[in-house]
């Protein structure tokens, strides 16, 4: 075992306390009333990264983050840190998020979601699978190697961002006008899922997104509607007619052209897929909890949620929601829509053939207004490269299995742009589990995973130096 590897497992302890204490800090980067507990996390992570021993260690501050310049203030910053001593060595650029989804509905955790618990093996809270805890196996890892060797088998560069749940605007704009001081060889990204409990795997594939505000506006004001109703138009009965007419039963987007040009995976993709243990029952019964599971039937469960587009609605905000009833047709209503997209599409395309639809299919009396939120491109990386294969052996040899390849349905708007902008191959490898509850209530991250990852960290940062 190399005396890295012994340190993480010795100091295993004292990093989990660590998390902990990152965990307690509510950094959700969607509400402004958490603008200082997000840059309360950015310091924290800074810390933790002059503690492991990196070097120019600093918060770059961004701007461009739609809903923080509505807001009138800046985004959230950037964390970034490097060592760049391993002469004649790769670079790394190991990226992570420290923001977190909001952690509602509150009354559905068991325990709260910024006092991290353990249970059964398990840390519970906001963050500690999605990105908190997967962030800070990779500063551990550093920690680990600087602590022991004193030096690291590669020159390594960190970027860590507090807007990847809101569409990471800021980073984008970072790696387009800064990308030479991000300039790498590869990208290490954990902030993915394995396939199922102790089976290794790399994450080779992310869906894009365009994530959307629909508004119907009706009656110039709120509206009595015992006096009106009959007569005046009902903008969420509108608004209810437009999102019935974007995907029809069988889970197919009706926007027209809509799956133009899409790539579909290749014919070994698709074979190694279907040789996954996927038990359809098991995931209908166990992650999903419905009676059926819905969507395109011509397509497996795993292409439906990895290699095909989608539509979802998230929440339609307006109206009366309190407790009790209120007899009012309001003005307008709105939506949260986004759709997730499968290479070869474009978000600015989808997004101009869904506003056209939207136009189309206006009901009478109504006004439909379409917006984009944020929106991020689809990606599928190469896996002919010697930093796949670094990652495939290091997980391979901690976890004792053969590592799988697969996609993932979820977004991470910037490795595109690792990919895109900076060229770099980019490893996605991921320890959260199946059953983890990202962006839901009861998050958890594993605790095994947590220790196994920072190995995996680290060997595979060995076999980049080696080769
Ligand atoms: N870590 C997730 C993305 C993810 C999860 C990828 C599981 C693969 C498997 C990330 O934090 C996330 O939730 N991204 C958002 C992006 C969006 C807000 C732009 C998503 O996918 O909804
Ligand atoms: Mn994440
Ligand atoms: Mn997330």
């Amino acid at each position: 075992m190399s005396s890295a590897v012994e340190f993480a497992k010795a100091n295993g302890g004292r990093f989990v306390d660590e998390l902990k204490d990152l965990l307690r800090i509510p950094s959700v980067s969607t509400a402004p009333e958490h603008v200082e507990d997000v840059r309360k996390a950015a310091e924290f992570v800074a810390s933790g990264l002059r503690a492991a021993g990196l070097e120019g260690v600093r918060l770059i501050e961004t701007s461009t983050e739609p809903s923080a310049a509505k807001q009138g203030r800046k985004g959230h910053p950037l964390v970034y840190a490097e060592w760049l001593h391993a002469e004649g060595k790769p670079t790394v650029l190991l990226y992570g998020h420290y923001d977190v989804q909001p952690a509602e509905p509150l009354d559905e955790w068991k325990s709260p979601p910024f006092e991290p618990t353990e249970r059964d093996g398990n840390i519970y809270a906001r963050g500690a699978v999605d990105d908190k805890g997967q962030m800070w196996m990779h500063v551990k890892a550093l920690e680990s190697l600087l602590k022991t060797e004193g030096k690291l088998p590669v020159n390594v560069r960190v970027i860590v961002e507090g807007e990847e749940e809101v569409g990471g605007e800021g980073i984008a704009a970072f790696v387009r006008e800064h990308g030479d001081q991000l300039k790498a060889d590869a990208a290490l990204v954990s902030d993915t899922e394995m396939f199922a409990p102790e089976l290794p795997t790399l994450c080779v594939g992310l869906r894009g997104m365009i994530y959307t505000e629909l508004e119907v506006r009706g009656a110039a004001t709120d509206l009595h509607s015992g006096m009106y109703g009959g007569a005046a138009p009902n903008p969420f009965v509108a608004l209810a007619q437009i999102i019935a007419k974007l995907k029809d039963e069988d889970g197919h987007v009706s926007i027209p052209d809509f799956y133009d040009g899409i790539e579909e995976p290749t014919a070994d993709e698709l074979k190694a897929w279907k040789s996954l243990p996927f038990d359809e029952e098991h995931y209908r019964k166990t992650e999903v909890g419905s009676t059926e599971l819905t969507g395109e039937p011509e397509f497996s469960v795993l292409e439906r949620t990895w290699s095909r587009p989608t539509m979802d609605v998230h929440g339609m905000p307006g109206g009366f929601v309190g407790a009790g009833a209120k007899t009012v047709i309001p003005a307008k209503a709105l939506a949260k829509i986004s759709f997730r997209l499968v290479p070869g599409m474009k978000p600015e395309a989808t997004f101009e053939k869904y506003k056209k639809y939207v136009e189309s299919i206006v009901p009478k009396g109504v006004t439909a207004e379409v917006r984009m939120i944020h929106s991020g491109e689809p990606i599928v990386v190469s896996t002919d490269n010697e930093f796949i294969a670094a990652a495939k052996a290091a997980m391979g040899e901690v976890f004792g299995k053969e590592t799988v390849f697969v996609r993932g349905g979820g977004s991470i708007p910037i490795v595109g742009d690792f990919v895109r902008e900076l060229g770099i191959p980019t490893v996605m490898m991921g320890f959260g589990l199946p059953d983890d509850n990202l962006h839901a209530p009861n998050e958890k991250f594993h605790l095994a995973n947590f220790h196994r990852g920072i190995e995996s960290i680290i060997l595979f940062l060995d076999k980049v130096g080696a080769a």
